[in-house]
């Protein structure tokens, strides 16, 4: 998989299936893929964020992003719906540009996504209902969809249309995120994003998320593009696996590739170990608390 790591902050566009990191050359996938990023790179101020990452998410499979907390995963998810652009690099749905298009003709392309968001979202002032009808409301003109019968279909898929008159705060945290996975796919998506959508939730809550992740794969046939840092709930779902450090891809391959990777930073974060520099930030700031703690005279 790794050639010799050449350091490089950046992909070639249309790498063809092969991008350089600095870990050396990660391939991406080469097939049919609705949604591409290519040499991404974003910083927030001076915080450099995406170094220059690739990555393809293939047609009708599950890929999982993986990756440390503040590592650029959730930022990847918001660029492939035009909610933050990038400072370079190309983000592509279908061939097209979407980091190049307005508002007015990115809302067409948006339509073709469900996005779980982390943080569940559901509004607490409206029932299920309501909550599941809202993107079927704010399409422009009128809505092509019988609105009830949409709604219910996609709660039975979830398991919960015996819930649909409930308001969010009288639900489990994990029927919660199940009403709201109904309402990222009552516009039938042909993409779904999750973002964490196991957080939170105790193991069997999670692996009922799981298992409608594979479900819906199944029965919508949608292209799943799933970013968490559940490592049960990683290997569970996905067909494929991309995994992010310090801004760059450091491995892309089949989960097997992922067991198999000899590769010290993708193990350790298989493992669950910090790193030797994470761990001496650590203890230096450690080090430092009980130092301004001693002067203080908190202790002795
Ligand atoms: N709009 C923003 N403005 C400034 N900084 C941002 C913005 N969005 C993200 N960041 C920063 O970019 C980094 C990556 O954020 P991101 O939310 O993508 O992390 P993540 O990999 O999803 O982490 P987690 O697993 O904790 O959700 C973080 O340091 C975050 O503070
Ligand atoms: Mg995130």
């Amino acid at each position: 998989m790794h050639a010799d790591a050449q350091p490089s902050n950046s992909t070639p566009p249309n790498s063809g299936g092969a991008a350089t990191t600095r870990w050396g050359v990660v391939r991406t996938s080469p097939i049919d893929a609705p949604v591409r990023i290519e040499g991404l790179e974003k910083s927030f101020g001076k915080q450099r964020v995406l170094r220059g990452v690739s990555m393809a998410f293939p047609r009708g499979k599950t890929t999982v992003v993986l990756g440390p907390s503040g590592c650029g995963k959730s930022v990847i998810l918001k660029h492939l719906v035009g909610l933050l652009k990038p400072d370079k690099g190309r983000v592509l749905y279908e061939g097209e540009r979407v980091d190049r298009l307005s508002e007015r003709k990115l809302a067409p392309i948006r339509r073709q996504f469900g996005f779980l968001f982390q943080q569940g979202a559901l509004f607490d002032s409206m029932t299920v209902y309501d909550n599941i009808a809202f993107p079927m409301r704010e399409l422009e003109g009128e809505s092509p969809y019988d609105e009830e019968a949409r709604v219910r279909r996609v709660l039975r898929l979830v398991g919960l249309e015996s819930t649909i008159e409930k308001y969010p705060s009288e639900l489990s945290g994990g029927q919660q995120k199940r009403v709201a996975l109904a309402r990222a796919v009552v516009l039938e998506p042909k993409i779904v994003l999750y973002d964490e959508p196991t957080t939170g939730l105790d193991p069997i809550r999670s692996d009922v998320i799981n298992e409608l992740i594979i479900k819906l794969k199944q029965e919508l046939r949608v292209t799943s593009i799933v970013v968490t840092h559940d490592l049960t709930s990683a290997f569970k779902v996905a067909d494929h696996m991309v995994m992010l450090y310090d801004g760059q891809v450091v491995l892309d391959g089949d989960p097997e590739e992922f067991r198999r990777s000899d590769d010290p930073t993708v193990g350790r974060f298989l493992r669950g170990e910090a790193s030797d520099d994470e761990l001496r930030a650590i203890r230096e700031v450690t080090a430092a608390n009980r130092e301004s703690a001693r002067v203080s005279g908190d202790i002795s």
